[in-house]
């Protein structure tokens, strides 16, 4: 801009505010000053407290719009009895559930010691209450192998370093050693650059929640009052959680209607100054799908905003994908702003349960997730994550099974899972009436029907022929994470023959055909107060806890007086 010009601008501004100023002492040339004065303080009050109560908040406004108003519609004369009996009543048929609970619980400790050998037989009493067959396949995720090798490796692992702990890793030398080794091993997969470092946690919503943590600690020391943390929809719950946790504002970003990626358009509209970390999943959970994380990773650099992406499913499949002959989008710190990535060692690491990684680009980002506490009489305590004392069992099985599998090894173990989920998603495709959900690429198979009720068919699938499938919502579905358990000989063949079977035998008995078993499934997605549905899903938690005596015995009496 020239000198002109730069003038000539300053000129109409002086005019502007003149005439502004001349137009405002003529409105206010009546009024009393000090009553001008009140109104002026008056207004710029209510203006900042409106403000804060639309921006100043770890919680959307909307989502706090939607919790008053059904909040205010539960107290309403007629409406709101109704809506608490109907509460109760679907929280007492989870509380009646006869499969959460088994009325011989033991109540207090046994008055003598027991031997060895009795103590075995009461431990084998309780495995075999599991009366699903998840080590041939019948159940989706969950577990994602079960090998002789393995087994073996881990129980003497576990055995060894069982009373270790690595709080003291003064102490205990080894497993600290093994807790490195398996971090910088995890580095080396994904492309960590020279400075990056991890944390090894107890499961994918830890590795998660620490990350979070610390971009919300980094957000926090630059000003930011409120940080807000931006998602697609189906980024897996640890991150709501972590969020909650946290006092971060979570920003859901509704994704791509069919192929389910993230919408990065939207996440763009989304992104404000108080934005603290951008999310990606590599897959998602509900369909297996990898997000754009190109995409993301240049909103990332334009905004200069962190990048996590969240490999806690994929975390032993995409690095070995590509050798396997399977070609996924990048999805590690080769993305120049990708800032922390979570991979779960427990999932198709193979590892036992209780183990995860937290990968970090640089040692600050990972500082801003470790906790110390300098002035505590008991002397001064950091630890890297939310426990303080834990088992060194579970760094050691992690590292054991590591080394044992190799690197071959998870290369023909992704390989023969890919092959599975492939084969599935291919034959049910082929099936009629169902339709694959989301442009796929990974370990999940994620199906709809436009012919049939499809939680009818899971349900049948479950039990006619002992298929244990996943519900989806919003929109409905269900889904297969496939795992080596599904790789066994015959295993995807015999789970295709069944849902095509099953689906025929729904398809003559038409389209509207739904048992009363399954009239509920799905339900939950059409009650608008999400409270209502969060409160039993806290009851079904709260049944699985408890013994329930007091209430058998309760149900008991009413039974004996009729
Ligand atoms: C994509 C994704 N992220 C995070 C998690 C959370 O992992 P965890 O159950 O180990 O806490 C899962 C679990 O299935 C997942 O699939």
């Amino acid at each position: 801009m020239n000198e002109q010009a730069i003038l000539q601008l300053r000129e109409q501004t002086v005019q502007i505010v003149s005439a502004l100023k001349a137009f405002v002492n003529e409105k206010c040339k009546n009024e009393d000053k000090f009553s001008l004065v009140l109104k002026t303080a008056g207004s710029t009050f209510l203006a900042c407290y409106v403000y804060d109560i639309v921006y100043n908040h770890d919680k959307h406004f909307t989502d706090r719009v939607k919790t008053q108003f059904f909040q205010k519609l539960r107290v309403l004369p007629v409406i709101g009895p109704k809506i608490k009996a109907e509460v109760e009543k679907a929280k007492s048929s989870v509380r009646n559930n006869k499969d959460l609970y088994n009325p011989s619980y033991l109540l207090e400790l046994p008055a003598k010691s027991k031997t060895v050998d009795e103590m075995k037989l009461i431990v084998q009493d309780y495995l075999e209450m599991d009366t699903i067959d998840w080590r041939n396949g019948r159940v989706q995720g969950a577990v994602y192998d079960h090998d002789a090798d393995l087994i073996e490796i881990s129980a003497k692992a576990y055995e060894m370093f069982m009373w270790s702990n690595p709080l003291h890793a003064d102490v205990f030398k080894g497993v600290r050693k093994m807790e490195a080794e398996v971090l910088a091993m995890c580095l080396k997969l994904y492309n960590g650059p020279k400075d990056s470092c991890g944390l090894f946690t107890c499961g994918g919503t830890e590795s998660i929640g620490l990350a979070v943590l610390s971009a919300r600690n980094i957000a926090l020391a630059k000003g930011i009052k409120w940080p807000e943390l931006i998602m697609p929809a189906t980024a897996h719950p640890a991150f709501d959680k972590a969020c909650d946790y946290f006092r971060v504002k979570k920003i859901k970003v509704p994704v791509h209607l069919t192929t389910y990626e993230a919408d990065v358009r939207k996440m763009k509209s989304a992104i404000s100054s108080s934005t603290c970390l951008l999310v990606g999943s590599a897959p998602t959970y509900p369909h297996g799908v990898y997000d754009d994380f190109a995409k993301i990773n240049e909103l990332a650099k334009n905004y200069n905003i962190p990048f996590h992406v969240d490999c806690c499913l994929g975390g032993f499949i995409n690095p070995f994908a590509a050798a396997a002959g399977y070609r996924i989008p990048t999805f590690d710190f080769r993305l120049s702003h990708v800032t922390s990535i979570s991979c779960d060692t427990h999932k198709y690491g193979y590892c036992p349960k209780g183990s995860s990684v937290v990968m970090f680009r640089t040692p600050e980002i990972r500082r801003a997730a470790i906790y110390s506490c300098t002035d505590w009489p008991g002397g001064v305590y950091a630890t890297p994550t939310y426990a303080g004392s834990r088992s060194g069992a579970s760094s050691a099985t992690t590292w054991a099974c590591m080394l044992k599998i190799g690197h071959a090894g998870y290369i023909e173990r992704t390989k023969s899972v890919l092959d599975a989920a492939r084969a599935l998603r291919e034959g049910i495709s082929r099936i009629e009436g169902l339709k694959i959900m989301g442009k796929s690429i990974g370990t999940v198979v994620a199906f709809t029907s436009n012919k049939v009720n499809i939680f009818q068919l899971m349900h049948d699938l479950a039990s006619k022929k002992k298929w244990i499938f996943g519900p989806l919502q919003f929109p409905s579905g269900i889904h297969i994470t496939v795992t080596r358990t599904h790789t066994k000989s015959g295993v995807v063949n015999t789970i295709l023959k069944d849902i095509e079977e099953l689906n025929a035998a729904l398809l003559a008995a038409g389209s509207e055909y739904v048992s009363d078993a399954v009239a509920v499934y799905g339900l939950a997605q059409t009650i608008p107060d999400r409270s209502i549905v969060g409160s039993i899903a806290a009851t079904f938690i709260e049944t699985c806890l408890d013994t329930n005596v007091q209430q058998i015995a309760e149900e008991a009496e009413d039974t004996k007086r009729g």
